[in-house]
């Protein structure tokens, strides 16, 4: 007999899927009340300070945070799997080409490249240990993707990775054609720590989505970073800095988040699907911000609590407060990543999580093929 899915009635469609479980998960979580998330049971703003952006991504695949002797093996790993393809450095200035230097587009489309370069195949079609390679390879090629597009954009030659560097030092590194010092690359690395994973974020879904099909490692983890790319998302990072660029002064912080909401608008890191009491990685990055200090600060933080206050003021029903973007981009900016690459940043540390969450998705896998509602005209 054919289900009627029309029939279904309207509370089992909450808009956007909020808070409806649509997979079990050991990777990470998040508990908006609370304002606490993590990555296989470890808080990162407990490492965030200290760590390494390699103890960030080897726990997220194997649930510990490694040993002295696991982190230099893992790091010395990803700097293996950082040589582009040559059929991929050779393509790379056309793509380049294509968009604005740091965007997340040009870095999708890069990404999708190298998954066609480095042969991935449907992953229901080869073998578990060589799709682990592939998503692997991926993750570790971001970082050089992101900043050899960035040069090539600016005319000049991309700067590979040096044998001596970390990840997060090697990001820098291949930015600016120079070893960074040791403050920026502190800087980095807690960024990348608290970045490099979230729960069942929208790209996170998006990219298991795809993966459920049977889809390449390519597909899936370009399709995540084209749902990262969207404004409510992570490319609220880069709206960020121009939001306070063009506010310019304390003087006219109400007036002018005031004339947005007025306007509809939305503040860019301000806000969040899960959240309803502090980020806390915003919180951690706030701190990072005051010890950098600066005017450009002190503005971020009017702008935060004014932001806050008005959203509020505005809207009752639930407590909204700043998430992860406010400081992100003043973090950033500190570190030496340029502006035209923050957003690109996101998926460097993203990529953690999102390999960890495919390599879940493929060991117990279903195709995702959820019912609508249907609303339209009846059959005829
Ligand atoms: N500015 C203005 N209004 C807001 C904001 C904001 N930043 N955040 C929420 N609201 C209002 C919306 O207008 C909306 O009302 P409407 O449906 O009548 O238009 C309502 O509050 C929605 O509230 P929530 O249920 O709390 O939020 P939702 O889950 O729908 O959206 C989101 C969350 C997309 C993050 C939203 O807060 C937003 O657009 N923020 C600005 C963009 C941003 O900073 N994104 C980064 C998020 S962090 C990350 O993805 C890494």
């Amino acid at each position: 007999m054919t289900r009627v899915i029309s029939d279904l009635p309207a509370d089992v469609l909450p808009r956007g899927l909020a808070g409806v479980p649509v997979a079990a998960t050991e990777v990470s979580d998040v508990d908006g009340q609370a304002g606490f998330y993590h990555y296989r049971g470890v808080d990162p703003t407990t490492f965030a300070r200290t760590g390494t952006f390699e103890d960030a991504w080897y726990l997220l695949h194997f649930g510990e945070l490694p040993t002295a002797g696991e982190r230099e093996a893992f790091a010395a790993k990803i700097r293996a799997a950082m040589t582009m393809p040559p059929v991929l450095r050779d393509s790379l200035p056309a793509i380049a080409a294509l968009g604005p230097p740091g965007s997340m587009d040009v870095l999708r489309t890069a990404v999708s490249a190298a998954g066609v370069a480095i042969g991935c195949r449907p992953w229901t079609e080869q073998d578990m240990p060589l799709t682990e390679a592939q998503m692997f390879t991926l993750a570790a090629l971001t970082p050089v993707l992101t900043a050899a597009l960035y040069r090539l954009a600016r005319g000049q030659t991309p700067a590979g990775p040096s044998d001596d560097l970390d990840f997060a030092a090697n990001y820098l590194r291949m930015i600016h054609g120079a070893d960074p010092d040791a403050a920026r690359v502190r800087a980095l690395e807690t960024y990348l720590i608290l970045a490099a994973d979230h729960g069942f974020c929208n790209s996170t879904f998006a990219e298991r989505v795809i993966a459920s099909s049977g889809a390449d490692m390519g597909a899936a983890l370009s399709g995540a970073i084209g749902a990262l790319s969207g404004p409510l998302h992570g490319g609220a990072i880069d709206r960020v800095p121009s939001m306070l660029a063009a506010i310019g002064d304390v003087s006219r912080v109400e007036s002018w988040l005031r004339d947005r909401l007025d306007r509809g608008e939305r503040l860019m890191g301000f806000g969040h699907a899960v959240y309803r009491t502090l980020d806390p990685r915003n919180t951690v990055l706030r701190e990072v911000a005051r010890e950098i200090g600066g005017e450009r600060i002190a503005l971020a933080e009017v702008v935060e609590r004014t932001g806050i206050a008005l959203l509020n003021e505005r809207k009752t029903d639930k407590r909204r407060e700043a998430n992860v973007e406010l400081y992100a981009g003043v973090v950033l900016d500190y570190a030496g990543v340029p502006e035209e690459l923050f957003a690109c940043t996101f998926p460097v540390a993203r990529m953690a999580g999102w390999t960890a969450n495919l390599m879940e998705q493929i060991a117990d896998n279903r195709i995702f093929r959820p019912a609508a509602r249907y609303v339209g005209a009846p059959p005829r």
